[in-house]
């Protein structure tokens, strides 16, 4: 048996940074940005952090669903981003909520990870092995970021995305997944490597340790990125995973009534579009308002889609994502 969706939740900071707003740090400009990429303001963090914008979307998600924390048996949080390496951020959310019959993990497939994070929680319950799960895409990207690379401080934000999933024997669920590690070059963040290196105290094999740190410099710790590689892979291998999926569950465009893309620039969008030949009233979009939120976009679109009666109970929905690794997948559901 697979789940349904019965609850959706989102949490994005108050804190708006526009186009303009970025001339200061960098030499750009709203029309380029705009017109490059239809982003036109993120929101950025202050006070908060990733791990608080998930449990804030959980709760949200929690309150739509009418479910009780311990009626939770799985937690699943997607990040790339999260505020400490252990514990998970998935267990410090448990604990916020006191989910307490919860198992938690967290899970890193960039802007992919909430769809896997949603396609493993479908495969554990049809294994039997949960049956309501909580699932949450946040991001704090805005730390991540130099802001001083026009290439990518234009484009990423934070924010945080959350749905409860729950067993139901009337739940269609299929997917198409895919990750390409040779093109992995093409987005990168080397800090984690960065800090280990630095932080042992070296006396054997010092030569080897030191040889490591200099491989680094003080760009590998942000988010780097050969932009018009990521471009050219998600306009041909985002549209040819959605046909795939469509071909494998048996289903034409006009059977779908909403794709819900991540949300990395209006082109990308677009272009998406017109391979899989359907409109874009059936592709809503919110990166104008929140930039690229990685793994947090998708779950933020479906969550606004709810909440304005947009996505309705037995609509048919494609969600797919893609991003770092280079990975990429699409899902089929009805809500
Ligand atoms: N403002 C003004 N000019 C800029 C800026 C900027 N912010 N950034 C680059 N430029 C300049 C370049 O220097 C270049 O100038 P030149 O012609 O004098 O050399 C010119 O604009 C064109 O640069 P390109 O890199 O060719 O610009 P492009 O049209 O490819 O747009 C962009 C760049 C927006 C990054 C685009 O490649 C893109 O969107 N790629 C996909 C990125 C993406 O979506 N990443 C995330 C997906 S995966 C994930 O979400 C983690």
């Amino acid at each position: 048996m697979f789940g349904k969706i019965i609850g959706t939740g989102s949490y994005v900071p108050e804190r708006v940074v526009t186009n303009t707003c970025l001339e200061q740090y960098v030499d750009t400009n709203d029309e380029w940005i705009r017109e490059r990429t239809g982003i036109a303001r993120r929101h950025v963090m202050e006070q908060e952090t990733t791990k608080d914008m998930a449990v804030l979307a959980a709760k949200r998600a929690l309150e739509m669903a009418a479910v009780a924390p311990e009626e939770i048996d799985m937690i699943i949080v997607s990040t790339l981003s999260s505020d400490i390496a252990l514990p998970s951020t998935a267990c410090y959310v448990q604990d916020k909520l006191n989910a307490k019959n919860a198992v938690c993990f967290d899970l890193n497939a960039a802007c992919t990870g909430f769809i896997l994070a949603y396609n493993t929680v479908q495969t554990y319950m049809a294994a039997g092995f949960c049956k309501t799960a909580l699932i949450i895409g946040a991001e704090g990207l805005s730390k991540l970021v130099d802001w001083s690379d026009r290439g990518t401080c234009i484009l990423f934000a934070d924010g945080a995305g959350a749905a409860i999933v729950r067993a139901d024997e009337t739940a269609v669920f299929d997917t198409v997944m895919h990750a390409d590690g040779g093109q992995g070059d093409a987005l990168t963040m080397k800090t984690g490597f960065a800090e280990r290196v630095r932080g042992i105290d070296v006396e054997p094999g010092v030569e080897v340790l030191e040889a490591n740190q200099n491989i680094l410099n003080e760009k590998d710790t942000y988010i780097g990125m050969d932009g018009q590689a990521v471009f050219r892979f998600a306009v041909k291998q985002v549209p040819t995973c959605i046909l795939e999926l469509m071909e494998k569950c048996g289903i034409k465009e006009e059977d779908i009534d909403l794709f819900l893309l991540h949300q990395a620039n209006e082109r990308i969008v677009k272009s998406i579009v017109k391979r899989i030949k359907t409109s874009m009233d059936k592709v809503p979009m919110n990166l104008q308002e929140y930039g690229n939120t990685s793994s947090a976009s998708v779950p933020i679109l479906l969550d606004e889609m709810v909440r304005q009666e947009k996505l309705k109970k037995g609509d048919r929905v494609i969600m797919a994502g893609f991003g770092a690794g280079l990975t990429w997948c699409a899902s089929y559901l009805e809500f």
